[in-house]
């Protein structure tokens, strides 16, 4: 596996490993209930920025000791959103995820940093396999895992206790020969 050279640059974004001073970014859009609506965590409080960009700041590769990618949006100089990036059961199978502050979506800016990362992960990483899951009520998320090339595979009913309740769930994956987004 050969390491990614940081930052990941895009047309309109930045994608870089966190540092401690993006709590207070991050803070500003992951405390709001719309966008922790469907992640796994309620709103975030600046305690658990805190912890949470500790927790980040040495995950800058599936080639290191955390074995994850951690990185933070950045479009204009601001912290925009984050992606990560994972290995599960095997080193050449991932999982990815991605919040983007609402501020800022609806412009394809999600979707320019989840190519970017996919690229890596099958060009850089050599991964085989790349999955995303989501609470199947997620709909922007789901358009967004098409959008980069995704395809669904599953849609599990009821299977995760979240937040109170029983929760569907999607699962979408890119195989590395799948034929990439048009
Ligand atoms: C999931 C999430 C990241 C999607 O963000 P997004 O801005 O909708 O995603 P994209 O970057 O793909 O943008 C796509 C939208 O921009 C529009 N768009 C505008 N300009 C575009 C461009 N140049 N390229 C692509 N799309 C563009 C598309 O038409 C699309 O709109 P639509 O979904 O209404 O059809 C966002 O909803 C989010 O952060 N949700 C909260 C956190 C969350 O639930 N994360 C997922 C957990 S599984």
């Amino acid at each position: 596996m050969h390491s990614l050279d940081l930052p990941l640059k895009t047309d309109r974004l930045v994608l870089r490993p966190h540092r401690p001073e993006d709590a207070a970014e991050l803070l500003r859009f992951h405390s709001r209930p719309d966008v922790a609506r469907y992640l796994l965590v309620g709103p975030w409080t600046a305690e658990y920025a805190e912890q949470e960009v500790a927790k980040r700041i040495p995950k800058t590769g599936l080639d290191t000791d955390a074995k994850a990618l951690a990185l933070v949006l950045e479009h204009d100089g601001v912290v925009i959103g984050d992606l990560g990036l994972w290995t599960t059961e095997h080193p050449r199978l991932a999982e990815i995820g991605w919040t983007l502050d609402p501020d800022y979506g609806g412009r394809g800016l999600a979707a320019e940093a989840a190519r970017a990362v996919l690229s890596a992960a099958f060009e850089v990483y050599g991964l085989h396999r790349v999955a995303a899951q989501m609470d199947a009520r997620n709909t922007a998320s789901a358009r967004l895992a098409r959008r980069v090339g995704m395809r669904q595979e599953a849609h599990l009913r009821r299977n995760w206790w979240c937040k109170g309740e029983w929760t569907d769930t999607l699962i979408f994956a890119r195989l590395a020969d799948d034929p990439p987004p048009p």
